[in-house]
């Protein structure tokens, strides 16, 4: 039943094959082009015709040698010959059978091989052989069909094959395999095994092509996508030009679309940013929220993302710097030339964040300024003054008509540069109240462990502070937010005194105002004496606030002259300055002219520094009952009690008669009663006017004094001395009382302004009425 023929041994011209495998019943085209092989065909034309083919192991051996060539091959019948042009031969051949090679007997001018039958062993068909063809007819089926590249006749022509070896010879000589493999399925003797080989590679054949199919789809559906999107994007454009809007528009988005290729910007902004373009691109402008979308895109990319200024971490420089901007100021200086000296150290190190505390005018703000100028950053400043709508410093969602982004990122906007000197002025100003607390925002702005991704509710992508560099400023800490402040370096900046301010005035704040008017040197000079008295008596404060606002009040009036008479030129003296402010506004001296009965001068602190305040008493015919007023707050009256009854407990030995203590009601006022006045430094005040009132002694008007009063007249420590001392020097005081405990507090007075004061240090209140009383009789 084979019709494999019987022969065992021939001899036969050898075609080698390049690439390609000839199986037993397959006819097939060969093109041959080489000389030897040339001459094999010829020679077989002449005999039998037949010839035995068999397959180099590498296509690109041009002249093979017996171990070049696969052993087993198939023997072929030439069925015809067709010269081509340029001498290759075009050969039509059926394989017959397979055979292997014996020997190799001539390699001259074509090759001959002694070859024997490679026989099959066909078994019997039984009924594992059945369910192989079976298998492998149905793989071969749906190769087929998922390939694409068989004609589906040729399924017709394998469904026929009944031999079970002839059949997995034919189905591999359909498939796409590499040589090796084909050679494997020839070599197979077993039938049963060749067919096994046959339904593997099918199987896994199928899988490529499945794979194939996937990355088709995949490829396809993506290209299908972008068309598409191309094609509606050019219908729009046509709609658009019909309705004579497309120009507008696509100039509109085309120029966003530029803008969002130079932000460099990070991938959360960009992903949304582009979804927002391509929402605006879809909306006909007429749309009133065109216009939102429109302004979104335009702010969101006007921030800075990637836009930063290189640091200049000179100390030296930074140091003049400092000394250039402002007069003094040694401490603040130092800690910050310190700081910065950190940061030059450890670049990555998130520090603490600066906040400059101290009364108006004492150059905060512009002591940030010069950080900024110092460091080479940009800077800007936020002033939280009257804050108090989380959403000033967030921002408004979106879905609010009319809504804006926060302030914070308003200011980085601002900035243009993502890593600028940020100063948040006033930060002790803020106030809560229902519409959220914007001190937890604030701390989000400052925290380095959120910052990097602070989110503000307009913008809705998170922006990265984390390269900001924030100072804040306050006129005290007690204001500041406990969690705030408790992140924040504090840096303490007290008041000046009349030096200071002098210097600070000839150095900076007249050249300044000078050049700011538009004004010469020539112009106008300022004798050392005007300055003093604008300081003594046109200006009362801790910093040099409102003596700039007078200097360039003057300067001013000065500019109308040049603007007459290009060569004027003014000199600013004592007797001239009331031509220019007017009257004088603060009397400057002892704060009472003379000595007078019930009538002290204390020393307060205040935010905008010390000050210095006058506590009265008056006695009126009545029942010994206690009156205050001047709104005091609880402490201060119960510290004014204290002091009553210990001058109670000493009416004797202070000299007050009986009639005194009980036939009066006791008044006690404090002047200008528009400031809310509280705390218990004013205890030895309220005590020595009380004693003064009730024993008809005097209290002496160039000693001023504070210290808190316990009931058995101990008198305890008091804060802010410092600014204290420096308000007393202002008032023209020359003596001042103060609590012994507060004597190390005396090493920061400046030295000058000891120099002309005296400090009576007391521990009890028998020595503050020793020093503050005139002796009785001298009144
Ligand atoms: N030590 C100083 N040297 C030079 N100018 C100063 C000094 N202190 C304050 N100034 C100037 O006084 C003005 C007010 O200062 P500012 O920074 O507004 O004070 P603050 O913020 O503390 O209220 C500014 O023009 C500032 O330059
Ligand atoms: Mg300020």
């Amino acid at each position: 039943m084979s019709q494999e023929k019987e022969l065992n041994y021939r001899e036969i011209p050898i075609l080698p094959l390049r690439g390609v495998l000839v199986f037993p019943y397959t006819i097939i085209h060969l093109d041959v082009g080489r000389k030897k092989s040339i001459s094999a065909i010829e020679e077989a034309m002449l005999g039998s015709k037949e010839i035995f083919l068999a397959t180099q192991k590498e296509a690109q051996t041009d002249e093979p040698d017996e171990e070049d060539i696969y052993e087993v091959g198939t023997v072929a019948e030439i069925r015809q010959v067709l010269k081509m042009p340029g001498g290759t031969m075009r050969v039509l051949v059926e394989g017959l059978y397979r055979a292997s090679i014996k020997k190799y007997i001539s390699h001259d001018a074509y090759m001959k091989v002694g070859i024997e039958e490679y026989k099959s062993e066909a078994p019997l068909k039984n009924a594992e052989i059945e369910a192989l063809m079976r298998t492998v007819v149905y793989q071969f089926e749906q190769y087929v069909r998922m390939s694409k590249k068989i004609p589906p006749e040729t399924v017709v022509s394998v469904v026929a094959i009944e031999e079970p070896g002839r059949l997995a010879d034919v189905i591999a000589s359909h498939l796409n395999l590499r040589i090796p493999e084909k050679q494997k399925v020839l070599e197979a003797r077993d039938v049963n095994q060749r067919l096994t080989y046959v339904c593997e590679i099918l199987a896994k054949e199928m899988e490529v092509l499945e794979l194939e199919r996937k990355i088709n789809i995949r490829v396809r559906k993506q290209m299908e996508k972008t068309q598409k999107e191309y094609y509606l994007r050019e219908q729009m454009k046509a709609i658009q030009k019909e309705l004579g809007e497309k120009d507008e528009r696509s100039a509109e988005v085309e120029e966003l679309r530029e803008r969002i290729q130079k932000a460099n910007l990070p991938k959360e902004a960009l992903e949304k940013i582009n979804k927002e373009l391509e929402r605006l691109e879809k909306m006909p402008s007429a749309v009133a929220e065109a216009v939102v979308v429109r302004n979104y895109l335009d702010w969101a990319l006007s921030l800075p993302w990637s836009t930063e200024t290189r640091d200049r971490l000179d100390l030296d420089l930074a140091e003049k710097i400092l000394d250039e901007d402002h007069y003094g100021l040694e401490k603040p200086k130092e800690r910050i030339l310190e700081y910065l000296a950190i940061r030059k150290l450890a670049k990555k190190m998130k520090g603490p964040i600066l906040c400059l505390v101290g009364p108006p005018g004492v150059g905060k703000t512009s002591l940030g300024k010069s950080v900024a100028r110092s460091l080479g950053r940009k800077f800007v400043r936020m002033s939280l003054g009257g804050v108090r709508d989380e959403a000033e410093i967030r921002g408004h969602r979106r879905t609010y008509v009319g809504s804006m982004p926060g302030r914070v990122l308003n200011s980085m906007k601002q900035a243009g540069s993502r890593n600028p000197v940020f100063l948040l002025d006033e930060i002790d100003k803020m106030t809560t109240d229902f519409r959220g607390d914007p001190a937890s925002a604030l701390l989000e702005v400052l925290d380095p462990e959120q910052n990097n991704t602070f989110s503000d509710h307009y913008l809705e992508i998170p922006f990265d502070l984390s390269k900001v560099m924030f100072i804040t400023t306050a006129n005290s800490i007690h204001n500041i937010p406990r969690p705030l402040l408790d992140r924040m370096e504090v840096i303490e900046i007290s008041g000046y005194t009349e030096e200071d301010k002098l210097h600070i005035a000839l150095g900076y704040l007249v050249p300044k105002q000078v050049k700011e008017h538009g004004l010469k040197d020539s112009n106008i000079t300022f004798s050392e004496k005007a300055l003093r008295k604008i300081i003594r008596e046109y200006t009362r404060e801790a910093g040099v606030r409102s003596m700039e606002r007078q200097i360039a009040s003057i300067c001013r009036k000065v500019a109308r002259q040049v603007v007459k008479d290009k060569n004027t030129s003014v000199n600013i003296t004592v007797s001239s300055i009331n031509k220019y402010l007017g009257a004088e506004k603060f009397r400057f001296g002892t704060a009472e002219k003379e000595s007078q009965i019930g009538v002290t001068t204390g020393l307060a602190w205040t935010e905008s520094g010390g000050d210095i305040l006058s506590i009265e008493v008056a006695l009126i015919k009545g029942k010994g009952r206690l009156t205050l007023t001047g709104k005091l707050g609880d402490v201060m009256k119960e510290s004014a009690q204290a002091g009553l009854t210990y001058v109670r407990s000493k009416a004797e030995e202070l000299g007050i008669s009986p009639e005194t203590l009980e036939g009066y009601d006791i008044h006690i006022h404090v002047p200008e009663g528009a400031i809310p006045k509280d705390g218990p430094s004013a205890g030895i005040t309220m005590a020595t006017s009380l004693a003064s009132a009730m024993s008809g002694r005097p209290v002496r008007n160039d000693v001023a004094m504070t210290g808190e009063i316990t009931l058995r007249g101990n008198v305890l420590p008091i804060g802010g001395f410092k600014e204290k001392a420096l308000a007393a020097h202002r008032a023209g005081i020359d003596t001042i009382i103060l609590p012994m405990e507060n004597k190390k507090d005396l090493d920061e007075v400046p030295a000058n302004v000891k120099r002309k004061m005296e400090f009576i240090l007391v521990s009890h209140m028998d020595e503050v009425l020793a020093a503050a009383l005139e002796k009785p009789g001298h009144a």
